[in-house]
Order: structure tokens, then sequence, then C-alpha cells
């Protein structure tokens, strides 16, 4: 069953049929929120807001190994995360929705694995390609098939949060090879993949990342609210879609 984890400016889905919500405990303690199940297209979908129904959990705040785990839990096997993020690319302003296929971790003191603590295994996972390439495929021909423009493939610089960036920061970033910024890609990503969840990101641009483009004097923190609301009408387009194929 497909997973859909809602970032800011998707705290649900309005073209879910939903069937039930469950709250869960996991042995890593408590998901941001209940689960949300019910149907789109027909199929059988799940929801789960990353920041909480009240978006009221920021993004170093996030418990992504009870999140993860309470998913696995529901028998998902394929997470589809949504996240706003910034711009660093010029070809990434804000309204863009992009498949971002690499991840550089610059996220510190988050619980980022299972596999630690008394008796746990040391075990290495490859994560070579963060993001499952065959999930990638589904949503660039979920994209096509409803006429939203997607691109494909990014750098995703996961910054700490929950400040947004300096524009020094945003210029190092770029030279390490990013093209966008957001704040929750990890530990998420890993974690699927420790799981063994298939897992990819829609990343919707809010705005130039600091010291871009309309952000050259600061980021607009006004804007970002009316771009998200209309990025995010088009990401449910895409997941009406994913679901039905
Ligand atoms: N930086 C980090 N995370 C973000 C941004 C940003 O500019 N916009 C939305 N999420």
């Amino acid at each position: 069953m497909l997973a859909i984890i809602g970032g800011s400016g998707l705290s649900g889905l309005a073209n879910l049929e939903v069937t039930r919500r469950q709250v869960l405990r996991t042995p890593y303690g408590e998901p941001s929120g209940p689960l949300t199940f019910g149907t789109i297209a027909g199929r059988p979908i799940a929801f789960l807001a990353r920041h909480g129904y009240g978006h009221t959990i920021a993004p170093h705040e996030v418990n992504y190994c009870a999140n993860m785990w309470a998913l696995k839990d529901q028998a998902i096997t394929t997470v589809v995360s949504v996240a706003s993020v910034g711009g660093i690319a010029k070809e990434f302003g804000p309204g863009r929705l992009v498949l971002p296929n690499q991840i550089i971790d610059y996220t510190w003191g988050r619980q980022s694995t299972y596999f630690e603590g008394p008796g746990a295994k040391v075990t290495h996972i490859d994560f070579t390609e963060p993001y499952t390439p065959g999930l990638r495929e589904r949503i660039l021909v979920a994209a096509k098939a409803c006429g939203q423009e997607m691109a494909n493939g990014a750098v995703y610089a996961a910054t700490q949060g929950p400040r947004l960036e300096t524009a020094a920061e945003i210029d190092r970033l770029e030279r390490d090879g990013a093209s966008l910024v957001g704040m929750t890609a990890m530990p998420e990503a890993a974690l699927a993949r420790e799981l063994g969840l298939e897992y990819a990101t829609i990343a919707v641009v809010a705005n130039y990342a600091a010291g871009r483009g309309d952000s050259v004097g600061g980021v607009s923190m006004d804007k970002i609210g009316v771009v998200l609301e209309a990025a995010m009408a088009k990401v449910r387009k895409v997941i009406e879609q994913l679901a039905a194929q």
C-alpha cells in the first residue's frame, strides 16, 4: 500500500475518501499524528502529516523513527514524501515541482538509525541512490499523464533548521553540488531504506533560497503560503494519478 507523508502546505489530501484514522504507538514513541486511511481513485492510501495536523512539530523535532516505523507496521510498502524546499539553482523557482535524486545530509542530533542500542547488530545500508529509482520513474509517469511539469533530478541539501540559511550557507551548499534546500529529507530517507520501504520525494519549491532570485534581500514568509497552496493542488493531481496507476 502507498502512503503519503505531507509536509508544510500539505496537512491533508482533499481528494482522499477517508475510511478510518488510527493512533499508533511504536517502540520509538508516537508518530507526528494519527495515520489517515482512505482511498483515492478507488485505491487504498494512507496519509501522515509530518509536522502534525496543526503544524506544531518543527523539522528537527519530528520523530522520524516513529513515523517510518508506524508506516511499516501498517503494511505500507511505498512512501511518497512531499516536502517544501528552497530553490538554489536558478531553474528551481517558486512553485516548481522537482523530483530529487540525491541528498547531502547537514542535519545533526537527530535519531537517524534503527541499527543502534544494546544488542543491535552493526548494519550498514547501501544508500548510493537514496530515492528508489523505480518509484521515481512511476511518479514521473504519473506527472506526465496528468500534464504536470516535474523536473527530474536534483541534489537536496538537508539542513537542520528551523531557521532558514544565511546567503553564505546557500553559496556553500551550491558549491557542494546542491540545487534544493530543505529540512526533512534526513533521516527520513535513510530510515525508509533501513526498513526496506520504497521511498521518493516530490519537492515543492516554496521560495528561492536565501540570497537567490527574489530572496536576495531576504526570504518573504508571506509569499510562501500562497505559492505552496497553488503548488500543492498540482501535487494532489500527481498523487491521484499515481494511486490510479
Ligand atoms: N531553506 C530550507 N528549507 C526550506 C526553505 C529554505 O529556503 N524553504 C522551504 N523549506
